[in-house]
C-alpha cells in the first residue's frame, strides 16, 4: 500500500484521517517519518497554509505528502477567526479560551450562522500539488455542549442535527466534518 506522510502530530487528527484512508493509504505522523520541529503555518489563507505544510514535509523528503488547515468562518463577524482560528484568543491560548472569546464576540448577536472549512494540500512523490476542500454549514451555539471532539466542537451545531459537533460519535461527525469531506476528496483520487 502506498504510504502517505501527514504534516501533523496532533493524534485525534491522525485518528480520524487513518480511518478514513482505511485500505487506501499507509498514514504516517511527522513523528514516524522522522521529521522534527515546527511547521511554519504564516500564509493568511487555508489554502496557503496547507501548501506551506506539506512543501515542509515535501523539501524534506521528497515522498508523497499531505497537510491540511481549518478555518471557522462566522458571518457575523466577516469570516473571523478564519486561518486564525487556532490562536484567536492570543498565542498560547487553549481551545476555552477561544470559545470564551467567540461567545463574548456574537453576544448579543442574532445572526449566528457559520461555517468550517478545511483545505487539504497532497504533493506526491515527483512534486506534483493538488489541493481538496470540505466544508460543514451551521450555527454558532449560545454555549457549550458536549464534551468530546476538540476545539470549537461544544458550540458549533451543523445543520440538520439538533446537537453539536461535541456531542456526537465521532464517526457520525467524521461523514459531514469540513474534515471529513476533504479527506474524503483525497481518498476517491488516491483510491486506486
Ligand atoms: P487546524 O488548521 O486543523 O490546526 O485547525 C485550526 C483550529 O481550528 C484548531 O486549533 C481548532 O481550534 C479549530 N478546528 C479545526 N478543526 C476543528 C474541528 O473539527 N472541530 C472544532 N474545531 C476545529
Amino acid at each position: 500500500m502506498q504510504e502517505l506522510i501527514f504534516a501533523t502530530n496532533n493524534q485525534h487528527k491522525l485518528r480520524e484521517v487513518r480511518a478514513m484512508l482505511d485500505g487506501i493509504a499507509t498514514v504516517l505522523s511527522l513523528g514516524d517519518a522522522g521529521l522534527h520541529g515546527e511547521i511554519p503555518e504564516t500564509a493568511d489563507t487555508l489554502q496557503g497554509n496547507a501548501e506551506q505544510k506539506a512543501q515542509w514535509v515535501w523539501q524534506r523528503t521528497h515522498k508523497a505528502c499531505f497537510a491540511d488547515d481549518t478555518g471557522l468562518e462566522v458571518e457575523a463577524l466577516g469570516g473571523a477567526p478564519g486561518v486564525y482560528s487556532a490562536r484567536y484568543a492570543g498565542e498560547h491560548c487553549s481551545f476555552d479560551d477561544n470559545i470564551n472569546k467567540l461567545l463574548a464576540a456574537l453576544d448579543g448577536h442574532d445572526n449566528r450562522r457559520a461555517d468550517f472549512r478545511t483545505v487539504v494540500c497532497l504533493i506526491e512523490a515527483d512534486g506534483s500539488q493538488r489541493f481538496f476542500e470540505g466544508r460543514v454549514d451551521g450555527v454558532i451555539l449560545r454555549e457549550r455542549l458536549g464534551t468530546d471532539g476538540f476545539g470549537y466542537d461544544p458550540v458549533f451545531m451543523p445543520d440538520r442535527f439538533a446537537v453539536s459537533f461535541a456531542e456526537m460519535p465521532a464517526d457520525v461527525k467524521n461523514a459531514i466534518s469540513h474534515r471529513g469531506m476533504a479527506v474524503k476528496k483525497l481518498a476517491e483520487y488516491l483510491r486506486p
